[in-house]
């Protein structure tokens, strides 16, 4: 879906799924992203690729972060940003989702970013409209952006993640954030680890290309990157642990815990955290391991990758064929 004079032949105009991306759309959407985390972190005005586009977040569940991050990488870009949030659209007045997704699509938004509860509701939008959908988050089952982001904070560090032995920690069994990060990650040949009580990790998981462990200390031994997961509550039934704090005592991630880590285990949390649960709060602070910070900024940089490639508008004067052969 790139435009003549484009350099970026991004094949996606959506992103529901990582299951959707190869090497090859990953890798361009990293290259794109460094160049923009690089300017944002400099301040530096960027050129105004989404100028005349419209961009419609469309949250159904709480965020901070994802529809923060989307609102400024859309802005950054110069395209128009409308937010609306669950209490506010109409589905509160019994419209139903097909009806809500028809009639903003109506409107001939150029990209839609929903997050949901229900599994499949970004997908559902994309079918029901034939609209550019981003994936913002469906309940326990993907968020590939965050993903995205953390795989691109990794490479940040790394250059490389295929062969690092990343584990994530904790409540796997209603993380989408986990099942986005477990596919990306093979998809890049990580080693991946899972590790938390076997009530809070799917069934299947060793059928995931991933090892499970239920002891902490086993898990972590050599691992290049933690991922530390909240408890999802509001998508639980029932009680699947005894307490937050007996969580804590057994998988609760500290400083003493990473000792049989390696010396630069890098630590990772997609928020929002529970400091002292999954988390201790010296650990998620300490800027000589915790990355924490810098995940909510790579967070800008891939959404602003994410808008442009989808829509075709991602420009580099370096990648344009001005007819020589040799670029520009
Ligand atoms: N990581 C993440 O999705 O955070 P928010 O719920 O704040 O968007």
């Amino acid at each position: 879906m790139s435009r003549p004079g484009f350099a970026y032949d991004f094949p996606h105009s959506s992103l529901l799924s990582v299951g959707d991306l190869n090497p090859l759309d990953v890798s361009m959407i990293f290259e794109r992203a460094s160049l923009h985390f690089d300017a944002n972190r400099r301040k530096e005005p960027r050129e105004r690729t989404l100028d005349g586009l419209a961009v419609v977040n469309l949250f159904f569940e709480n965020s901070t972060r994802t529809l923060a991050s989307f609102e400024m990488a859309a802005k950054r870009l110069g395209a128009d940003v409308i937010n609306f949030s669950a209490g506010s659209a109409s589905i509160s007045k019994g419209e139903s989702l097909a009806d809500t997704a028809l009639n903003l699509n109506a409107m001939n938004p150029d990209v839609m970013v929903v997050r949901h509860n229900a599994a499949g509701a970004a997908a559902y939008f994309a079918k029901v409209t034939g609209a550019a959908v981003v994936n913002g988050g469906d309940g326990a089952h993907e968020h590939p952006t965050q993903a995205l982001l953390d795989a691109f904070t990794l490479t940040r560090h790394w250059g490389d993640i295929g062969g690092k032995r990343i584990c994530i920690i904790g409540d796997i069994l209603h993380s989408r954030v986990a099942r986005s990060n477990i596919s990306l990650l093979n998809l890049l040949n990580a080693e991946v680890r899972l590790c938390g009580p076997a009530t809070l990790l799917p069934a299947d998981a060793d059928r995931w290309g991933v090892t499970v462990f239920h002891d902490l200390d086993e898990a972590l031994e050599g691992c290049d990157a933690v991922m530390a997961l909240r408890m999802q509550k509001e998508r639980m039934s029932g009680g699947l642990i005894p307490s937050d704090r007996e969580f804590a005592a057994l998988y609760g991630l500290n400083h003493a815990r990473l000792d049989v880590a390696s010396p630069d285990c890098l630590v990772m949390h997609p928020g929002p955290m529970n400091r002292g649960v999954e988390i201790d709060g010296a650990l998620a602070d300490d800027p000589e391991r915790a990355v924490i910070m810098e995940q909510a900024e790579a967070g800008v940089a891939i959404r602003m990758a994410i808008l442009e490639l989808i829509t075709g508008r991602a420009s580099n004067q370096r990648y344009v064929d001005d007819g020589t052969g040799d670029g520009a």
